[in-house]
């Protein structure tokens, strides 16, 4: 199924992407190894190296489509890269061509301590959007469509990614869509069928609730 954008995104957030990370990130393995953050690391230096390495990428993605780049906005650990941070490693970023900030956080230390919960990364989206002035990536445990909608509806986030419930649902998109009555999405051929028995099931769910709370109603 095609999503109908093209896409790029430079990955210098999480340990999968520790090569980058230590280059971005000057002491970025020292700190992983030892726990503590090289003292070295400002936010002067992360927009020297950011910079670098964003323009040899950027310089062979065809300069007509986006890319974006994931940063590890707060890294939830005692001299680790925090939220003010982010907001300077994104002007950096910015300053070097990038078009969106995916905002994500955390994994490069066993010793972090995030505060989970719903739409939990959202702020730092939020804030790097308001005030770096860039679009943004909103991302971790986004799961329901209204989740996404209000992100984007309070201008938290130009879009939203969704991982771990695509993994739980493949069909998450289209169950989504269902569910908030967005009919016009394409299902796979195959599957086509079971769009309007989901639609009509999902609509019937809408109207139970809505006679629920609408005095008068039942009939
Ligand atoms: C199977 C899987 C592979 C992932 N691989 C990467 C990766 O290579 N780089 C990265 O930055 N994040 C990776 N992530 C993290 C997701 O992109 C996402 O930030 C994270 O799962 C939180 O979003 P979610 O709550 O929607 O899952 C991966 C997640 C999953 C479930």
């Amino acid at each position: 199924m095609s999503n109908g954008f093209t896409l790029i995104e430079l990955l210098v957030a999480l340990a999968l992407a520790a090569i980058l990370a230590t280059a971005v990130y000057p002491g970025f393995s020292a700190w992983l190894l030892d726990s503590r953050r090289d003292a070295m690391v400002t936010a002067a230096l992360h927009a020297m190296h950011a910079a670098r390495q964003f323009a040899a990428v950027r310089a062979v993605w065809p300069a007509h489509l986006p890319m974006s780049v994931r940063i590890s906005a707060h890294d939830w650990v005692e001299g680790g890269i925090t939220p003010s941070d982010a907001v300077q490693i994104a002007r950096a970023f910015k300053a070097a061509g990038a078009d969106l900030i995916d905002c994500s956080s955390g994994q490069v230390s066993v010793h972090q301590k995030p505060t989970y919960g719903r739409m939990y990364q959202t702020p730092f989206a939020d804030r790097i959007r308001n005030e770096v002035g860039i679009a943004t990536i909103a991302v971790g445990a986004i799961y329901e469509a209204d989740h996404v909608n209000s992100i984007i509806a309070a201008g938290r986030a130009d879009l939203c990614a969704v991982a771990r419930p695509h993994l739980a649902n493949p069909a998450w998109t289209l169950t989504e869509a269902a569910k908030i009555g967005f009919t016009a999405i394409d299902w796979p051929r195959q599957y086509r069928t079971a769009k309007p028995q989901m639609e009509a099931n999902f609509q019937r769910e809408r109207a139970a609730a809505l006679a629920a709370v609408t005095p008068g109603s039942a009939q």
